[in-house]
């Protein structure tokens, strides 16, 4: 049975927020499915707007299971990934030491399991709050490696700004966590996202992940390209050469969903009105504005621009045809504690 959060009371709970972030170079493929470590490395914009809250308690006694509740803008979802997060909290639990049982509650400011990487602030949240209720003292870099286990892009909101997270060697994955690359102050870009649908994916991107690593003959050659864009990827972030990241966010894009093409059967993210913004980013380019694409495991459109040409950049993304609203989005924090001690110090 799940327990009210009323039965709940005296037992304390634990507030933390995490922020979604976005690929600009993709984690598309696993060495390790259990513990979600990555083929390869994978290079992150952590955006301000797009938040997730986990409040997260301990309900005793056990053997009580873990629970989960989400909402989105306060309204309930029901069947998100339950059973994938109560396996989560009873790890966390169990690896903190703790006997009693975890309940996490998750409010999420955009729509869940629509291709705006939501797993990732929601995992990356849930993960801080609950290292915090059991007592847990963990690194920041630990607790990108704790959230990784809920689900691979989480690791990355750990961190503000721009956030590597690195492929790491051990079979135990402790080395496969984010480090920062540019604090979120430290370069003024920005991010609009159109979002085209607010359904839930078809087809979960780990999922697809699986199929496409699996049956898609042109997932061979992505894997060889991606330490090179890992290396152009660093390095155009660390000269805020936006040409260069936008372009390789673009072409790492296209090359991951090229690789769902060519699945058997094939996976398609892309909605028409995906294709006709990737067509308006292009104008915008000729237009002037310096404006790059990429999209995830749905139809949404990021596009990275310069902070100032945001306003711009957002208008001609909503004026086109099919798109329901934009985003407007700024580089934003890493996870932080709302209620609770933070697990890292
Ligand atoms: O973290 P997951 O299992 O939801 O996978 C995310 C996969 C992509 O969003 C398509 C790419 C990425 O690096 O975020």
């Amino acid at each position: 049975m799940t327990p009210r959060s009323g039965d709940l009371e005296g037992l304390g709970k634990a507030v933390a927020r995490a922020r979604a972030n976005v690929a600009l170079v993709k984690y598309w493929g696993k060495r390790d499915a259990g513990l979600n470590l990555p083929i390869a490395g994978s290079i992150s914009l952590t955006l301000d707007r797009l938040s997730a809250v986990a409040t997260v308690s301990r309900i005793a006694p056990r053997p009580a299971r873990a629970a989960t509740r989400f909402c989105q803008d306060g309204v309930a979802v029901e069947g998100v990934a339950g059973e994938r997060m109560a396996a989560f909290l009873d790890r966390v639990a169990r690896e903190s030491g703790v006997e009693e049982a975890l309940l996490a509650e998750v409010q999420a400011n955009f729509p869940v399991g629509a291709g705006l990487a939501s797993s990732a602030a929601i995992y990356c949240a849930v993960a801080a709050a609950a290292l915090s209720i059991c007592g847990a003292k963990r690194s920041r870099s630990e607790l990108s490696a704790i959230a990784r286990v809920g689900s691979g892009s989480a690791a990355r909101s750990a961190f503000g700004g721009f956030v590597e997270w690195r492929r790491g060697q051990r079979p135990d994955g402790r080395d496969s966590t984010a480090v920062q690359l540019l604090r979120e102050s430290e370069w003024e870009v920005a991010m609009a996202v159109a979002i085209t649908s607010e359904e839930r994916k078809r087809v979960a991107s780990r999922d697809a992940m699986t199929h496409v690593s699996a049956t898609s003959p042109l997932f061979a050659g992505w894997a060889d390209s991606l330490d090179a864009d890992l290396d152009a990827m660093r390095a155009a972030i660390a000269a805020r050469d936006l040409g260069s990241v936008g372009r390789i966010a673009e072409e790492n894009c296209l090359r991951m969903h090229a690789t769902c093409l060519a699945a058997r059967p094939l996976v398609i993210f892309w909605s028409p009105t995906t294709l006709a913004l990737i067509e308006r980013v292009a104008g915008l380019r000729r237009e002037g504005v310096p404006a790059y694409f990429t999209i995830d495991a749905g139809p949404q459109v990021k596009v990275l621009c310069r902070g100032p040409d945001l306003e711009r950049v957002a208008a001609a993304l909503a004026a086109e045809p099919g798109v329901i609203r934009v985003l407007d989005a700024r580089p934003g924090p890493g996870v932080e504690m709302i209620e609770g001690e933070a697990p890292w110090s």
